[in-house]
């Protein structure tokens, strides 16, 4: 019986591939922030208060004016094939199913199309990486607003990809390529070997088709998606708005002047991340970075933040920090690598669950009476 994020985590770790699980896995370089996203959870201390009614406990809040059962989105991660078929299209419809939204990456394998109709009600957004080629950005945003996706993410901490050592130590590209190392590989993990042999090399099917290619030809996609443009600035967001009419929220701010910068700009939501350790290899945990942020930015633009969220009490210490809400990154990936729609769908239960019986021990039943004062920071002693 897998009763937490960890125990999909290590069910996840079997069924995968040495490859496929270190790329969900790995953080950069040694693994700094990765660590440190994890543990700046545990320097939060609960302050309960005791013997108030917690008998009506509900998880629900309002993301963008529309209903959602907790302060979680599932955000976007790329390759998701990689973890079981047709992933993103599991994903989409465990966060459906839990009443969630659900960020669709641009390094997506499943196309935007397919992806909504697979849940016609599910409340979706597309994450955006820009390439040099602008008019794949435009045309992944015109197919968007066609398909109906509510919201715009743009990542803006991966003009390069990070250092990850495991990745390059591993021969990781695509298509996967045989060598003798994923052979022997392969051999350890048959259930993930006949995944891939029956569906085959991950595509990059959105950026394809938005880039006119023909299906023959998607593989090439994986070049592409190298390609970012790194002329990307501030002023880019003037062309964004152009194409796209809905929210942006921009992801992967990590300082208060780009909180600041953001907020200048006019952009509905800011993610406070690093990328949940991917990429620059020393940084702050997000969750570290709130309370400073919260205090400079105010009330708007809406700060969501990710980044090492493993239970439902780390979804309550980011509220009462001044979230509205986290992202889920790997926690419903663990789920989809290892069961796919069932483990996704109970990772999401779990962690709804948690959060719940935490706001009851913590003596507020409901999300709107999380607040700064529900917790303590380890170092103020005993408050
Ligand atoms: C990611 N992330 C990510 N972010 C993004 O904007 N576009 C993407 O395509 C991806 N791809 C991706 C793949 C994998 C395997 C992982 C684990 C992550 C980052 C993701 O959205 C999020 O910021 C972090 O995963 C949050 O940290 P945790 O929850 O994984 O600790």
């Amino acid at each position: 019986m897998l009763s937490c994020v960890g125990d999909y985590r290590k069910a996840a770790q079997r069924r995968l591939s040495r490859l496929a699980f270190d790329y969900l896995e790995g953080g950069a370089e040694d693994g700094d922030a990765l660590r440190r996203n994890r543990d700046a959870y545990g320097e939060w201390l609960f302050r309960p208060r005791v013997l108030t009614d917690v008998s009506a406990c509900s998880t629900a809040t309002t993301l963008f004016g529309r209903h959602a059962a907790a302060p979680m989105i599932v955000g976007p991660t790329g390759l998701n094939a990689l973890f079981w078929p047709k992933a993103d299209v599991v994903l989409a419809q465990a966060a459906a199913k839990a009443g969630l939204p659900f960020v669709l990456s641009t390094a997506s394998n499943a196309l935007l199309e397919d992806v909504r109709a697979a849940v016609p009600d599910g409340d979706l957004w597309l994450q955006l990486y820009v390439q040099q080629d602008r008019g794949i950005a435009e045309d992944l945003m015109r197919r968007a607003r066609d398909a109906g996706y509510s919201t715009l993410m743009l990542t803006v901490d991966t003009p390069v990809h990070g250092n990850r050592d495991h990745d390059v130590r591993n021969g990781f590209k695509l298509p996967l390529r045989v060598s003798g190392r994923l052979i022997a590989d392969c051999v350890r993990h048959p259930r993930w070997s006949w995944q891939m042999l029956r569906h085959g090399s991950p595509q990059f099917v959105n950026i394809a088709k938005s880039a006119g290619q023909r299906p023959d030809l998607e593989r090439h996609a994986a070049m592409l998606s190298r390609q970012m443009d790194l002329t990307l600035g501030w002023g880019d967001l003037a062309w964004l708005r152009r194409h796209w009419s809905g929210r942006i929220v921009v992801k992967g701010i990590q300082t208060i002047d780009d909180a600041l910068m953001a907020r200048h700009q006019g952009v509905d939501a800011i993610v406070l991340s690093n990328h949940g350790g991917r990429q620059l290899a020393s940084t702050f945990a997000p969750i570290e970075m709130l309370p400073s942020v919260v205090k400079a930015v105010g009330d708007t633009p809406t700060i969501f933040v990710d980044g090492g969220v493993r239970r439902g009490s780390d979804v309550a210490k980011a509220v009462a920090l001044g979230a509205s809400g986290v992202l889920l990154g790997r926690a419903p990936l663990y789920g989809v690598a290892s069961r796919g729609l069932p483990g996704a769908a109970h990772v999401l239960a779990i962690l709804i669950a948690e959060m719940r019986t935490t706001m009851q021990l913590l003596g507020c039943p409901r999300v709107g009476r999380l607040g700064r004062g529900c917790l303590a920071h380890r170092t103020a002693g005993m408050l």
